[in-house]
């Protein structure tokens, strides 16, 4: 692979990759809504798709210039969308273990809206904080600064919010703007004030190593600023160029590619990141998350879901697991509202893998934490995968990216800082050529 940052993801979000979804497979989800629950815990995603600009490097669906009836018509389809799954028998009665409203930006929303939103959530689930005497353990809302008022911020924390992830991405104005975001730093530090007097249980920064324009001394000084913040934790995104970004779009026009420095630059940034992390008490949770107490901060989105947990998913282009069926909400504003508000399920594509392909899933997102329970996976599939992928994890060691195989694998910090890169070895698609 080229060690120049080329239009085209990088990121593993899921396997087998969603290219391999299909309508055909509707049924198959449908069907296990229908079904009796898994056993699995089951967690709720909610996509808020709009932004008040798009960042020229963002790939998830979003809408900007949305109207404010749209808007209102949007958030009233996600309650009732959460009435018509509710009301399904994998669904009905089982707690929300955690919730997670992403995006898009859910910040965009006003209090109003959101407020409406959370009762008709509340209506069919009966969700509440884990201070509220049980109920889902974490309810993360991913926010970006410009959006934020006091007053919001106060509503959220009332709503049950319990964890507030903040797209800062850099401190830098100039390369905030170069990049198309809608915010610039002052909005970073005014509203990270207003999240600290609101205590909520757990906060996260969201930063990009590589952003267009980024020096070395740029990223220092960012991840200084971060550092001064104190968040609960941080994740560090290395920046890809997936085809359906303002950046590759305006690189085929023009013929001059976006100026993204190489992927061994990258690394070596969030390295350098990371150390400076490490100084201050936090410790790695993951190829991309530092965490300032292990003990205090928990992802249970990030960490039911790779480990197999079913996730209810909202709204346009969403993605779910239910019963170990994959599934992808209407990716269209038109046909997503138009199922919704006749009373069906707006699912558009979906796939039921394979045991072996859930237990391949299942390392690939878990050596994402950079040590896979390799023993769980044995139990639970009745595979040994150190067996089963014995040269996988022989060529991860040659590499220098793995520090043990046995008991249980282990990443080097080199081998965490590209694992992404290193999860199609593990892919059965991927061919012995990928088994290095
Ligand atoms: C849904 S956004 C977070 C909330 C809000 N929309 C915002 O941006 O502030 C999720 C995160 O994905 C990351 N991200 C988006 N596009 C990316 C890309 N091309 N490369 C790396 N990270 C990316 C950004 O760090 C962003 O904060
Ligand atoms: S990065 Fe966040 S704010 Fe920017 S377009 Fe994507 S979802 Fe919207």
């Amino acid at each position: 692979m080229s060690d120049t940052t080329e239009p085209g993801g990088y990121f593993v979000a899921n396997y087998p990759p969603f290219s391999k979804w299909t309508d055909a497979a509707v049924p198959a989800v449908l069907a296990a809504m229908d079904a009796l629950p898994s056993h699995e815990p089951l967690g709720l995603y909610l996509h808020i798709p709009f932004c008040r600009k798009r960042c020229k490097f963002c790939y998830f669906r979003v809408y900007t210039d949305t109207s404010a009836a749209d808007v209102e018509r949007y958030s009233q389809a996600l309650a009732r969308e959460a009435e018509i799954a509710a009301a399904h028998r994998a669904i009905a009665g089982r707690p929300l273990r955690y919730v997670y409203f992403g995006g898009g930006t859910p910040s965009f929303l006003s209090v109003k809206q959101l407020e409406r939103l959370v009762v008709g959530l509340h209506r069919s689930f009966g969700w509440s904080g884990p201070n509220d005497g049980g109920g889902a353990e974490e309810v993360t809302f991913e926010c970006e600064p410009g959006t934020l008022s006091e007053p919001k911020v106060r509503a959220l924390k009332s709503m049950g919010m319990t964890r507030i992830s903040l797209g800062v991405e850099n401190f830098d104005d100039a390369i905030l703007e170069a990049n198309g975001r809608a915010h610039l730093s002052a909005e970073i530090q005014r509203s990270w004030d207003w999240i600290k007097a609101a205590g909520f249980p757990s906060t996260n920064v969201d930063l990009i190593a590589g952003m267009v324009g980024e020096t070395f001394e740029s990223w220092q000084r960012t991840v200084a600023r971060t550092l001064d913040l104190e968040s609960d934790s941080v994740t560090i995104y290395q920046m890809e160029l997936p085809f359906n970004t303002v950046f590759v779009h305006d690189a085929q026009e023009t013929g001059e590619s976006a100026p993204v420095a190489d992927w061994q630059t990258k690394r070596e940034w969030v390295n350098w990141a990371f150390d400076r992390f490490l100084e201050r008490g936090y410790s790695i949770s993951s190829g991309y998350t530092l965490v300032r107490d292990p003990s205090n901060v928990h992802f249970r989105y990030r960490d039911m879901l790779w480990a197999g947990a079913d996730l209810l998913a909202l709204g346009v282009a969403s993605f779910g697991h239910l019963s170990g069926v994959h599934y992808q909400n209407a990716t269209h504003w038109n046909d997503y509202l138009q199922a919704v508000e006749a009373g069906r399920l707006p699912v558009q594509r979906g796939l039921r893998p394979t045991s072996r392909e859930l237990l391949i899933r299942e390392i690939v997102l878990g050596l994402k934490r950079g040590v896979l329970d390799t023993g769980r996976l044995q139990l639970k599939f009745g595979i040994d995968p150190l067996v089963e992928w014995a040269a996988q994890w022989r060529g991860l060691a040659v590499d220098g990216c793995l520090e043990q195989i046995h008991p249980w694998p282990v990443l080097t910090r080199r081998g965490l800082l590209m694992v992404d890169s290193l999860l199609p070895r593990f892919f059965d698609e991927a061919g012995p050529e990928a088994i290095k």
